[in-house]
């Protein structure tokens, strides 16, 4: 049987990406419709989450579907020491759809592997968020108006934040070139730097953050310092403050420049870019209702016909 789960973006096409956004706009036009009625999605959140499982959960709802699964661990059979191969194939047995968020990398491939029903992976630790992904490409689609050919800036934690390594993954077919501006401590991986130089991606990589590092940003894709990750909690306290973005940072860049984040935000975004028109990132959390809506349907073998 054919295995429709989502566990890298590395699995997408650029023919795959395109009609993933073309089947988001036809969600955001029209975001209910009954199109999984009958169906049911488990939702395995073995780590904390806001916006990632309720906007799968919304998305199930408006279409539809039931909902069952677990937003603490601390609740479920794990804590007597139930292995995740044994709760993969119980819920399987209850659901049609399992999105899981884990703490383990390689987690979601692994689930993918036994599970009979499709798995989506909602994040696996530091390695991929690829629901994040497409909502991201949908978000920048949406306020670039393609893309191709854009510049694009990732400031942060590139060393531990999955989206950014995901969001570098799916680019590769369409000649952007990036910027990592990170500390030290949380440069963009080796993996991932071999990986720009395979797919013919161009980058830079900065320490500084100004205003001038960001004058021709299309996309300024800022990250949060994953406190979590970092076995030395005394490495966290250097670095987790060092980039902070400001209103005043914004006024000489691009008209079209769109600021993004996969949110949580922390301080890396002061307050005062909230109301800065080039401030996305809630609309761009919104956009993730369409994605998941997307995903949801294109996992469980519908296609853009069936949507209408
Ligand atoms: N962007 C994201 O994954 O947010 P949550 O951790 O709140 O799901």
């Amino acid at each position: 049987m054919e295995n429709r789960s989502l566990v890298t973006i590395a699995d997408y096409s650029k023919e795959k990406i395109l009609y993933m956004i073309e089947m988001a706009k036809k969600f955001e036009n029209s975001p209910n419709r009954k199109l999984l009625e009958g169906k049911v999605i488990a939702t395995l959140f073995f780590e904390p989450s806001t916006r990632t499982r309720l906007s799968f959960e919304t998305a199930a709802n408006r279409l539809g579907a039931k909902i069952i699964g677990f937003a603490d661990p601390k609740a479920t059979s794990s804590t007597k020491g139930e292995i995740l191969k044994d709760t993969i194939i119980m819920v399987s047995n209850y659901a049609d759809v399992i999105v899981m968020r884990h703490y383990l990398e390689g987690a979601a491939r692994y689930a993918s592997e036994i599970s009979p029903v499709p798995v989506v992976n909602a994040g696996d630790g530091a390695n991929q968020h690829p629901s994040q992904t497409m909502l991201d490409l949908y978000s920048i689609y949406k306020t670039q108006g393609t893309l191709e050919n854009l510049n694009i800036y990732l400031v942060g934690d590139l060393k531990y934040g999955r989206t950014v390594h995901s969001l570098l993954m799916a680019m590769r077919f369409f000649n952007p070139t990036f910027h990592f501006i990170a500390p030290e401590e949380l440069k963009m991986p080796e993996e991932y730097k071999l990986y720009c130089k395979e797919h013919g991606i161009k980058y830079t990589e900065h320490v500084d953050f100004n205003e001038e590092i960001i004058a021709e940003a299309d996309i300024l894709y800022m990250t949060r310092v994953q406190k979590e990750r970092f076995t030395d909690l005394m490495e966290y306290e250097r670095v987790k403050n060092i980039y902070i973005l400001r209103d005043k940072m914004l006024e000489n860049t691009r008209p079209n420049l769109r600021i993004l984040h996969p949110l949580p935000r922390v301080n890396e975004i002061a307050y005062d870019v909230d109301d800065n028109p080039k401030a996305y990132y809630f609309q761009q959390a919104q956009n993730g209702l369409y994605a998941r809506e997307a995903i949801l349907c294109d996992v469980l073998g519908m296609t853009l016909e069936d949507i209408g």
